[in-house]
């Protein structure tokens, strides 16, 4: 493993070389990116192979305490999964399609085995034990993202196995129209039942209606009554339709053009109450995590591109790691009043997820710009992803590993160290990275 690493940064840094528009910074983000890839890779299947947690099991992170997050979160694990699905598709990782297959039926069987676990609010639960077990002491539920990004997941991964005959499976696994408790559809009767029902959002903070939770939620019933209609399903493909258009018009509510940015909440009923602004890059999140063909607001959008503007005009001012003009990009952290500093509450820091998030927007927005023929602008908005990119860079640690934050003054990773959805964000950058990096003749 370690020499195949060596020369393949050897073929990159060779082949960079010979193309003389690359500077030295260039390359060396180049090299960094293919390992931290690679290793990203590795610590994603890193958190699915713990020996004293259930098969299938996604750790959120080894650290047991300060912060405890040796828990299997039903979004995190949903996110990482996703990215799971991605490796099968793409297959481009050292695993074989056999072993990454057995990873995804892991993750059905236990994923079946919390839906069909007694918790405090059911499918709305946010996280379990690593053995299974249903977690009871208090916290902030339901978090109703949860079955929503799951199923997303397993949506993409159910019509994979259709398009390659597996028409059985898919029925005996995931789902079966005549069965309400099979896995996805549990999911969707879940999503398509409780939509209105007041939230945690990701940050398990506050309880609101929540833009994140919205969008996640709509795009896993359009996404889900495709996969009714495509199983013969037609009346619960149609149901799941009218839910996703009560949830488009609850959504139109936070599309206010006069605003500076989409606000991240409406309707608060409880929990922290610090988000004054309302501005967060849970917005830009929610956008992400969403299928292009059924996305709520693309990328470009006006009010998702002034929420980005805002949100980098903030922290720019707010950290003082951005402070420094000859560093690439900004540190992007969760919301301006945060102050969840990765084990307790004092203040707060930039998370690797929400700078990657920025990377992985601008990739998008480049990708759109070229579809519309735009070079040029499709360049720039290229080149301000591997700003955001290379910030991440300039922060890991030298062995690649990530943790959730890095501090507001030294850059230094600080919170739950080997976060697994910070591997998950930078895998996600990287795959719009490559998606657009084809298209762009530089
Ligand atoms: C843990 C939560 O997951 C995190 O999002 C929150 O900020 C802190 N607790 C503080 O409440
Ligand atoms: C705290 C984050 O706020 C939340 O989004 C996440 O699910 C947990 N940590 C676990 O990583």
């Amino acid at each position: 493993m370690k020499s195949q690493k060596y020369s393949f940064s050897i073929f990159l840094g060779c082949f960079l070389l010979s193309s003389a528009s690359f500077s030295k910074t260039k390359i060396d983000f180049e090299i960094w990116r293919a390992q931290q890839v690679q290793a990203s890779v590795d610590k994603v299947f890193a958190s699915m192979s713990f020996t004293d947690t259930a098969k299938g099991a996604v750790v959120a992170s080894p650290s047991k305490s300060y912060p405890d997050y040796y828990y299997h979160w039903v979004r995190d694990a949903a996110l990482v999964m996703d990215t799971v699905v991605d490796f099968y598709q793409q297959k481009n990782t050292n695993h074989s399609q056999a072993f990454i297959q057995n990873k995804i039926n892991n993750y059905i069987s236990f994923s079946k085995k919390n839906q069909e676990t007694q918790t405090l609010t059911g499918l709305g639960e946010p996280k379990f034990y690593v053995d299974g077990k249903s977690f009871g002491l208090s916290w902030g539920r339901p978090q109703t993202d949860g079955p929503a990004l799951r199923s997303l997941t397993l949506i993409r991964w159910a019509h994979l196995k259709l398009d390659e005959g597996a028409t059985a499976y898919v029925k005996a696994q995931m789902y079966n129209p005549l069965d309400f408790n099979s896995l996805i559809k549990a999911d969707l009767e879940y999503v398509s039942r409780n939509w209105n029902l007041s939230s945690y959002d990701l940050w398990e903070e506050v309880r609101a209606d929540h833009f994140f939770t919205k969008i996640v939620q709509r795009a896993a019933l359009l996404e889900g009554a495709t996969l009714a209609q495509r199983l013969q399903d037609y009346a619960a493909s149609d149901w799941y339709l009218k839910q996703a258009s009560a949830l488009t018009t609850q959504l139109n509510s936070f599309m206010d053009p006069g605003f500076d940015y989409i606000p991240v909440s409406q309707h608060y009923s409880e929990g922290l109450k610090a988000k004054q602004s309302g501005l967060d890059v849970a917005v830009i999140l929610a956008v992400l995590r969403s299928p292009d063909r059924n996305a709520f607001v693309p990328i470009e959008h006006l009010q998702i591109q002034k929420t980005l503007n805002v949100l980098i005009e903030r922290f720019q001012k707010l950290y003082p790691i951005n402070q420094d003009s000859n560093r690439p990009g900004t540190a992007i952290g969760r919301y301006p009043e945060d102050v969840y500093d990765g084990a307790g509450s004092s203040r707060a820091n930039p998370w690797v997820l929400g700078t990657m998030a920025v990377a992985e927007a601008y990739y998008k927005l480049a990708k759109f710009h070229n579809d519309q023929g735009h070079m040029q602008k499709a360049v720039e908005a290229f080149d301000k992803g591997d700003q955001f990119f290379r910030r991440v860079q300039l922060h890991a640690n030298s062995d690649y590993s990530l943790s959730e934050q890095m501090d507001r003054d030294s850059g230094h990773m600080v919170g739950a160290r080997d976060l697994t959805w910070s591997y998950a964000s930078v895998l996600k950058a990287n795959r719009a990275r490559e998606i657009v990096f084809k298209k762009i003749v530089r």
